[in-house]
């Protein structure tokens, strides 16, 4: 029998960097809280990155931002994926697909992931408001001055705007 099917809670994952979490972002987590009893939002720490913020400013800026949903959990994880959802009895990992380009990486980690461990990958189409969009684009473009204020939600534009002007 299937752990969810066990304990009758569903529960899926979000993965991903967020540095910082964008509109896109939002729109797969709050689709996921819809569909999912519990949603889990996973910030993996990847060493090898500097990113912009630190992860506990990322894990605040999600929580303060998924807070209205009402099921979301956010949480650091160092390590391969697959251990996070062992260690949580999540049977599935939610990914937004923005593009083509996106797709032969993605099924990569789907298969490497169901291979490892039997965790399914399940693919959101995103939005196509937000099929261009990147934390990494709407860092360069507010870096240089550009108006991202669109493409984050409020508190992550404030806060990012602040960073950039610290870094100057
Ligand atoms: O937001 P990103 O950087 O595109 O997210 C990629 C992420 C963090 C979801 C992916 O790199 C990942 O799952 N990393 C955790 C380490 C791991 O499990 N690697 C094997 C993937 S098959």
């Amino acid at each position: 029998m299937a752990v969810q099917e066990k304990s009758g809670v569903r529960r899926a994952v979000c993965p991903g960097s967020f540095d910082p979490i964008t509109n896109g972002h939002l729109d797969i987590i709050e689709r996921a809280s819809r569909l999912y009893d519990v949603v889990y939002v996973a910030v993996l720490i990847n060493k090898s990155k500097s990113g912009l913020f630190t992860v506990e400013e990322r894990i605040q800026m999600i929580e303060e931002v998924s807070a209205p949903y009402g099921n979301v959990v956010v949480e650091s994880h160092h390590g391969l994926l697959v251990d996070y959802c062992k260690d949580r009895d999540i049977p599935a990992i939610v990914k937004g697909l923005r593009a083509v380009s996106d797709f032969d990486y993605e099924l990569q980690m789907a298969q490497m992931n169901i291979g490892l461990s039997g965790v399914e990958t399940l693919f959101v189409p995103t939005s196509p408001t937000y099929s261009f969009l990147s934390s990494s684009l709407v860092k360069e473009v507010a870096a240089y001055g550009g108006d991202v204020s669109h493409l984050v939600p409020e508190l992550v534009h404030r806060r990012l705007v602040a960073r950039i002007a610290e870094r100057k």
